[in-house]
C-alpha cells in the first residue's frame, strides 16, 4: 500500500487528478471505476480544468461507476447517475454511451448485478478504480460483515450510512434515503489494476485507521484493500491522524515516484 498524506485535501485531488491524467495519455482507452460522494468532487474539477485548458482527452474514455441507489431514476437529482453527470461528465468530451452506473431501476437486480460484472469483465477489467471510505470502512456500499470476495451485489444500507447521505436528499431528509443499493463488492474492486482511496477530514480517522493498520476484516471492507496489488491512498493530515506510523509512511513517500505528481 502506498500512503500519501498530504497538506490538504485540494493536494490530494490534484495529484490523483494528475496521475489519472498520465495514465489516460499513455493508455487513451483507460477504463476508470468512479466514485461519488463529497470526497472526489475536487479531484473531478480538477480534471474538468485539465480537460478544458490542457486539452486531457476523455474521448475514449470508458467508465464504471461503484454504485447506485435502488429506486432512483438516473434523473433523480440525488440518484448517483445525476451527481456524474453534474460533476464530470457534462463538463468533460467523454462518449456517454461509454460511461456506465448500475442501473438502480432494474427489475431483476441479480441479473443486472451479473450484467454488470460481465460488463467490467468484457472492457477489458478496470484499470484505475477511484474510491471513498464510509466511515464505517465501506468501500462502494459494502457494509460492515459483507463477503470480502463479494462481487456486484444488492446491499442494505446501515443507518449511519444513511444519515451520513441523508444531506443530498433535500437538505437532511433521512426518510427519503433509500435503504438499498446495487453496488460493484469488494472483490470486483480488488479486481482492479490500481485502486486509489481518498479520504479527508477527522471523521474518516478511525476508518482509515482500521483499513491501513488494523486487521483484514469484513467489519472494515477498505482493509481488504490491503491485499490489492497495487493500492494507494491519499488522504489528509486529518485524515491521517490516528495513523500509529504516519512518520514511516511520510518516509517511504519522500523515496517514491509518486512525489512527481505535486504540483
Ligand atoms: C460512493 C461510494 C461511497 C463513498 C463513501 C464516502 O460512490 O461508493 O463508498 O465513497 O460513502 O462518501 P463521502 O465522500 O460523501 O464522504
Amino acid at each position: 500500500m502506498d500512503i500519501v498524506i498530504c497538506k490538504s485535501k485540494e493536494q490530494a485531488s490534484y495529484m490523483v487528478a494528475a496521475y489519472i491524467d498520465r495514465a489516460i495519455r499513455k493508455n487513451p482507452r483507460t477504463v476508470l471505476g468512479l466514485a461519488t460522494g463529497s470526497t472526489p468532487i475536487l479531484m473531478y474539477k480538477e480534471l474538468i480544468r485539465r480537460h478544458k485548458e490542457c486539452g486531457l482527452d476523455f474521448s475514449q474514455v470508458h467508465s464504471w461507476n461503484l454504485d447506485e441507489y435502488l429506486g432512483l431514476e438516473g434523473t433523480h437529482p440525488a440518484s448517483y447517475r445525476y451527481f456524474m453527470n453534474e460533476q464530470l461528465f457534462d463538463h468533460i468530451n467523454i462518449d456517454k454511451a461509454n460511461t456506465h452506473v448500475p442501473d438502480g431501476m432494474a427489475t431483476d437486480y441479480e441479473a443486472a448485478a451479473a450484467a454488470y460484472e460481465e460488463g467490467i469483465r468484457a472492457d477489458g477489467g478496470i484499470d484505475i478504480q477511484v474510491l471513498g471510505i464510509g466511515s464505517d470502512g465501506h468501500i462502494g456500499f459494502n457494509e460492515p460483515a459483507t463477503s470480502l470476495s463479494s462481487r456486484t451485489h444488492v446491499q442494505t444500507l446501515m443507518l449511519g450510512t444513511r444519515q451520513d447521505n441523508a444531506r443530498l436528499f433535500f437538505g437532511g431528509d433521512l426518510a427519503a434515503v433509500p435503504t438499498r443499493a446495487i453496488t460493484m463488492g469488494t472483490g470486483t474492486v480488488l479486481d482492479s489494476r490500481v485502486a486509489i482511496l481518498l479520504a479527508f477530514g477527522k471523521g474518516k480517522a478511525p476508518a482509515i485507521a482500521g483499513a491501513v493498520e488494523g486487521a483484514i476484516s469484513h467489519m472494515n471492507q477498505a482493509s481488504a484493500l490491503q491485499l490489492h496489488r497495487d493500492a494507494k491512498f491519499f488522504i489528509d493530515e486529518e485524515a491521517a491522524s490516528l495513523l500509529k506510523h504516519a512518520d514511516f509512511y511520510k518516509a517511504v513517500y519522500a523515496d517514491s515516484d509518486l512525489r512527481s505528481l505535486e504540483a
